[in-house]
């Protein structure tokens, strides 16, 4: 049986109060509507329409992978946007799975038990429900409960705007969720109306029209409801983060990591852990960061975008695209900015920025630095206070540093300038010349001692 999906996505958003369409808005790090379409990859279906309307363009820019998109032009209501993409699903025999595009929680498993017991129980249109015990905003399902089925069969679904006192009491909802048979959507929903508060086509009306048609139905209990939750504010948005941070944190758990307190750790949904890390709270590792073994990451520490090697430790520290390889010590309170690279068993830190450089095997930088657009070999020991002087206001120059060096306390390296191999540059110098190589760099002052002068300075103050 060929597998079609059909995602929602061309509605406004209103709620959300943004200038964002609804469904590029992320979920740990991730849209939406972009984590709809991860979890339908992995149930291999032929083809993910997604239907889009308001700021279509975004969508487009944002949405890399292989779907086809189909305009709707006015949003005119759920089954009108199907409607849109049903010329697409002409003459393709199958089942076709509809998502609402705001339901970034659900799981690819419980997509393959709708297919599954959909086309067991031999449905034309199944619908997967929840029961919600604050089901306000949510269309009811309303069952007829004397038929012989268990919970009854499902008969229409009602909108909470058109809902009857009584059945705003219904707590099983409608997720948004359904499984059609390609052919029976395709004569069905046009005769749906919108005869209804809003004046809009709902798709939920699909369920009269399959039941005054004599076409089976059936209604899918999810088991676990927060899956089902649709996002249409921003205090719908921090939910659903909560619940999928807890699944993302609950992932790393299972896979060998230790996080200390898991409610306080913001790991977003592409990152990789290897085991026999620790994770102190306050931490944030955010876009495709990889993350080694056997790291300990203690709090307040915030790395994005970044690969960290195995058995690194890193305190209070911002580390942002770049890379850090095994058996580092950065911080406490270190800033690696983007485009670093700090080899293996490299030091950075107290107070230390690194920008667009690269620290080589086993090079210390541990107090009060600026290291930027440099290339600082292997065994280099930059003191502290130790300056880059990378820009002349007007560029950006290169610093070279070469092995085995040794930069004196309160240097400043004026840049465009390279340090040879195994030289020492004296404290307090400021560097504006190439050293060569094994060579003693003195730039500043010399010093003159005035004997007994102090006392006689003193004196003469005072008077
Ligand atoms: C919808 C369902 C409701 C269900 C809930 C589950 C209808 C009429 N109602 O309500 O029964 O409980 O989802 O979360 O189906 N969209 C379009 N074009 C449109 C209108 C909407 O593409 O013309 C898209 C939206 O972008 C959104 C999705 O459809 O992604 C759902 O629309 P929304 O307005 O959020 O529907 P709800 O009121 O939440
Ligand atoms: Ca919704």
């Amino acid at each position: 049986m060929n597998k079609y999906a059909i995602i929602l996505a061309a509605g406004k958003g209103t709620r959300m109060k943004s200038e964002l369409p609804k469904v590029l808005h992320p979920v740990c790090g991730t849209p939406m509507l972009q984590h709809i379409i991860n979890k339908l990859k992995k149930i291999d279906v032929e083809e993910i329409i997604v239907v889009i309307g308001h700021h279509a363009d975004k969508i487009r820019a944002e949405i890399k992978d292989k779907v086809t998109f189909v305009e709707q032009t006015e949003q005119n209501g759920t089954a009108h946007a199907v409607l849109q993409a049903l010329p697409h699903l002409q003459n393709k025999q199958g089942t076709t799975l509809v998502i609402t595009g705001d339901t970034p929680l659900i799981e690819d498993d419980t997509l393959e038990t709708l297919l599954a017991e959909h086309t067991e129980n031999s449905a034309k249109g199944t619908v997967l429900t929840a029961i919600q015990e604050e089901p306000t905003g949510y269309g009811r399902i309303v069952r007829n409960l004397t038929n012989s089925d268990e919970n009854g069969t499902v008969v229409s679904i009602v909108e909470e705007k058109d809902a009857t006192p009584s059945q705003k009491e219904i707590k099983e909802v409608n997720t948004g969720i359904f499984a059609f048979d390609n052919e029976s959507l395709i004569q069905g929903l046009p005769k749906i109306k919108n005869n209804n508060v809003q004046n809009e086509y709902y798709l939920t009306d699909i369920v009269s029209v399959f039941v005054n048609s004599n076409l089976p139905f059936g209604g899918f209990i999810l088991k676990d409801s927060t899956e089902a939750m649709g996002i249409n504010s921003r205090v719908q948005l921090s939910e659903a983060e909560t619940i999928m941070r807890q699944r993302i944190n609950k992932k790393h758990m299972e896979n060998g990591v230790t996080i200390i307190d898991p409610s306080t750790t913001y790991i977003q949904n592409d990152v990789v852990i290897g085991h026999d890390t620790t994770i102190y709270p306050g931490t944030v590792i955010t876009g495709s960061s990889v993350i080694g073994s056997g790291v300990t990451i203690f709090s307040n520490t915030e790395i994005h975008n970044s690969t960290i090697g195995d058995t690194v430790t890193i305190r209070q520290s911002v580390i942002t695209d770049s890379t850090v390889e095994s058996n580092v010590q950065i911080g406490p309170f270190a800033h690696i900015r983007p485009n670093s690279e700090i080899k293996s068993k490299a030091k950075v830190g107290n107070f230390v920025e690194v920008k667009a450089s690269s620290l080589g095997e086993g090079s210390k930088v541990n107090h009060l630095s600026y290291i930027g657009d440099a290339e600082v070999g292997s065994n280099v020991n930059v003191g502290c206070g130790t300056i880059t002087v990378n820009y002349d206001g007007v560029k950006k120059h290169k610093t070279i540093i070469e092995d085995d060096s040794f930069i004196g306390c309160n240097t400043n390296l004026v840049a465009p300038v390279r340090v040879g191999k195994n030289s020492l540059v004296a404290a307090g110098s400021t560097i504006t010349k190439d050293v060569p190589a094994d060579a003693l760099a003195v730039a500043r002052n010399k010093q003159e001692n005035k004997d007994g002068y102090a006392p006689k300075l003193k004196s003469k103050k005072q008077k």
